[in-house]
């Protein structure tokens, strides 16, 4: 059980709090990198962990991340003009390069000032789609950490931004808990459960999250790993040719500070919950697979093709109370949740819960360990940090064979973990080993 203060820690993520410094630890995504395609093309606000930032692209093509507010006397540099490698200040022409240099301050001709300071920039990269920042202290700049989704052709992969209104952890706790993907996103994984009885699962590229079986209490399994845990959603498999004993194992796999990785049969969902602040989160939807994708047809299968909810411009999520958050009961003889689609049924039973959940409240069930975990790892972790060791993972530099498991049938006796031989991490140190 999470206690209310214990909450606070899990939740609060500005400077200053335990889970703010551990977060700024990482190097974390702050855009896709679609957003600022354009060189000297408009600087892009953003919000990181409470505090608000732009992100540009110079001349050059580089990307910069900096404070909003601009050095001199505050001025946003969303107004700002993007020109000659750098972003000049509206209101009096400062100009600064992305890696803070300050380049010209024309209502101050000192030269020797322009060399004393630097603009607050960050160090930023572009990797896999996304531009990722590092918000920490400059004397720990972390390795920056590779994803499979950092491989293969750009077309491989769709990276989707909902700017969602909650915090960060009922998000991710919702990507953890598998125990309701037969449930809530039933009409594409279960509908032999309440909608239609004749169904039969559709292994479709791109629809292949029907489970296994309608098994809607799967056993869980989980293991701790140097970078967060891994867990198996364990239910009853058909039995063998020669009559022996299956189970159906389907692995998500979490890395902290921000990160899980969805299994598919054909592809996998790398998702990044990145706070934007205590009540707002930018979920990063990262699709990678062994061949391009048709973006419209993955954002009809992921229910984001409504504009009335979501649009690629803003890539605000539009759920209010006012709106029912999304829901049209007018349909809800044919689309069990009313909700239409994967992204807005876990987005909107997030913001439904209000901006931070009371977890202290909760009534919790066997099917919720891996919440329960995800809660502990972090927690765990904030500890460590906060006792002057390195949060979890921070010390690996290579996820790239770090995988999840789809839906799969495994003999009663041999290990699921047999089938994800990589996921103790690489480089990792296997003390954090904890089996339950
Ligand atoms: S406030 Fe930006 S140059 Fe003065
Ligand atoms: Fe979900």
């Amino acid at each position: 059980m999470v206690t209310a203060a214990e909450n606070e820690i899990l939740t609060r993520v500005g400077p200053g709090t335990p889970m703010g410094r551990m977060m700024r630890r990482y190097w974390l995504p702050v855009c896709a990198s679609e957003q600022v395609a354009r060189p000297d093309g408009a600087p892009l606000r953003t919000k990181l962990l409470g505090e608000n930032y732009v992100v540009f692209r110079d001349t050059s093509g580089r990307v910069g991340v900096m404070e909003e507010y601009c050095m001199h006397r505050r001025a946003s540099l969303a107004l700002a003009r993007v020109e000659d490698n750098g972003i000049r200040c509206l209101y009096h022409g400062w100009k600064f390069g992305v890696d803070g240099e300050i380049q010209e301050t024309p209502n101050h001709c000192d030269e020797r000032f322009r060399r004393s300071q630097r603009a607050p920039a960050f160090p930023a990269r572009e990797a896999g789609g996304l531009v990722w920042a590092y918000v920490g202290p400059r004397e720990q700049e972390p390795l920056f950490q590779k994803y499979a989704f950092f491989d293969g052709p750009a077309e491989n992969r769709l990276i989707f931004r909902l700017n969602i209104p909650a915090n960060y952890l009922q998000l991710w706790e919702g990507g953890v808990d598998s125990s309701h993907v037969g449930i809530l996103h039933c009409n594409l994984a279960n509908p032999e459960w309440k909608i239609r009885p004749d169904f039969a699962p559709d292994f479709d590229d791109y629809t292949s999250v029907a489970l296994a079986n309608g098994d809607n209490a799967p056993e869980m399994e989980l293991e701790n790993t140097a970078y967060g845990f891994h867990y198996a959603a364990r239910r009853k498999g058909p039995h063998t040719p020669d009559g022996g004993e299956t189970y159906s194992a389907r692995v998500t796999t979490v890395m902290l500070p921000t990160a899980r990785i969805i299994p598919l049969t054909f592809y996998q969902f790398f998702l990044f919950e990145v706070p934007r602040d205590d009540v707002s989160t930018s979920t990063y939807i990262v699709c990678h697979g062994p061949r391009a994708f048709d973006r419209d047809k993955m954002k009809a299968v992921l229910g984001l093709d409504n504009e009335r909810l979501w649009n690629e411009r803003d890539c605000d999520y539009r759920a209010t109370e006012e709106n029912l958050w999304g829901q049209d009961r007018s349909v809800m003889d044919t689309v069990w949740s009313g909700l239409g689609g994967l992204g807005p049924e876990d987005a909107s039973i997030g913001v439904s819960m209000g901006p931070i959940v009371e977890r202290h409240k909760e009534v919790l069930v066997a099917a919720d360990k891996a919440v329960v975990r995800l809660r502990e790892r972090l927690l765990e972790s904030v500890r460590r940090h906060e006792a002057g060791g390195a949060p979890f993972g921070l010390d690996i530099a290579d996820y790239s064979r770090v995988r999840s498991l789809p839906d799969t049938t495994i003999p009663v006796g041999e290990r699921w973990q047999d089938h994800l031989p990589d996921n103790m991490g690489l480089g990792a140190r296997p003390t954090e080993r904890v089996n339950n």
